[in-house]
């Protein structure tokens, strides 16, 4: 692994091999942060060089681990200009393979999964990472087995059932599912990919970053607005323009961030309101985002930073806001948003009225996945598609 030298906690700073599979700190659980030598990195990686390689995820493959991608075409979404804002931006990653950035993050997951020798992948999800963990699995030829709540959007369930992963279904929320896997993976030989308990997903999503710099022609926008439930959007792409800056794409300048949660679930937005450096479990979590639906962010101490350190906020979304955006974007810039995304818009013009952007500022929106995902919610019709009780065959849920 060529430019690759080691990885760092993001608590205590030490450093630790990238030459077999690592998960946390093994000191502080802190999450763990991939590095490269970026000073060797920056002598041949030039950004005038990006023009003529693939409009694809792995176009920047310097500054990804060295290893043969395993790819279904994610990356390089569009970034499209709002019919209704000028110098408003939409980046629309409901255009990915599974329909929604999380493609990104498996696509360099599953990779080093492969890379490492890896056979058998686990993770809890709130939906859209299960379907894709379940497409890039099935492309590496490993085995996926996905931890979904009960009521994820019927889109996910059918997909990750046919890519062929081993799918439970369980009656709680994406914390339940993970201390299933927390619990099982030991005896079993899973590896667990969960949201930042792995290196790698993080390095898939600081794409985004890398794109919106290269699409806006190195001008960093004044903001960017992105709904967060673990947070490795967020997370990947600030840590893609630190990277930026040490290869000397951009300058010290920074976009403001923006996270956007559901008021049903906001653990992050209270603990910014309150000032506080980390977040609480938030009870009860409910709302129709269903990614957004994160009781307690693994990595809620860098977003709480990340937004400190940028001059960012915490806004929060009602459900009836989200739906009214959602059908707003369709009508208005012809995007079939998904709920998560249309939060995005939510946030924007919350923000907008307040004064915290002007009419002048430069905002990148992120939809981050695609309407098509949740048609029973957008459809009005969530609960007559409550999937059916589960039927486990071998571990495999059926019927679809
Ligand atoms: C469409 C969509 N948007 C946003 C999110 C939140 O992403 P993250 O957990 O990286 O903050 C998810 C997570 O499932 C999602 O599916
Ligand atoms: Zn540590």
């Amino acid at each position: 692994m060529a430019f690759m030298t080691h990885l760092e906690c993001t608590k205590c700073g030490a450093h630790l091999k990238a030459d077999h599979p690592q998960t946390i700190c093994p000191r502080d659980g802190g999450v763990l942060f991939v590095r490269y030598d970026l000073a060797t990195i920056k002598q041949n990686f030039k950004r005038d060089s990006l023009s003529v390689r693939p409009a694809a995820l792995w176009r920047y493959a310097d500054v990804l681990p060295d290893a043969i991608p395993v790819s279904l075409g994610e990356g390089f979404t569009p970034l499209l200009p709002s019919r209704e804002f000028p110098g408003v931006y939409i980046k629309d990653e409901g255009l990915n393979p599974t329909a929604s950035f999380k493609a990104r993050g498996m696509s360099v997951a599953v990779t080093m999964a492969k890379a490492y020798g890896l056979k058998k992948l686990a993770a809890p999800s709130a939906g859209n990472a299960a379907s894709a963990l379940a497409a890039y699995a099935a492309a590496a030829g490993l085995e996926a087995h996905i931890f979904m709540p009960r009521d994820v959007p019927m889109a996910n369930r059918v997909e990750c059932v046919t890519y062929g992963a081993h799918v439970t279904l369980v009656d709680g929320l994406i914390s339940d599912c993970a201390r299933m896997v927390a619990e099982r993976k030991e005896k079993e030989g899973w590896f667990d990919v969960s949201t930042l308990k792995e290196p790698f997903r993080v390095e898939g999503k600081k794409t985004m970053a890398y794109e919106v710099a290269e699409q806006c022609n190195w001008k960093i926008p004044q903001g960017i607005i992105y709904p967060t439930g673990g947070g490795v959007g967020l997370i990947g792409m600030w840590k893609a323009f630190e990277e930026m800056e040490a290869l000397g794409w951009i300058g010290s300048e920074r976009p403001k961030m923006v996270c956007v949660q559901s008021a049903g679930c906001a653990p992050i937005v209270k603990a910014w309101d309150e000032g506080k450096p980390i977040s609480e479990f938030w009870p009860d979590a409910a709302t129709q985002a269903a990614g957004l639906r994160v009781p307690k962010a693994y990595g809620d101490y860098l977003i709480l930073d990340i937004l400190k350190k940028s001059g960012g906020a915490a806004v929060s979304a009602t459900d009836p806001e989200i739906t009214e955006a959602l059908r707003h974007w369709g009508r208005v810039e012809g995007v079939f948003a998904a709920p998560e995304g249309a939060a995005s818009l939510v946030a924007y013009r919350k923000l907008r009225a307040r004064g915290f952007f002007t009419s002048e500022d430069k905002v990148v929106l992120f939809n981050t996945g695609s309407g098509l995902k949740y048609l029973e919610v957008i459809g009005g019709q969530k609960k007559s598609q409550k999937p059916p009780a589960s039927r486990q065959i071998g571990g495999i849920i059926g019927p679809y």
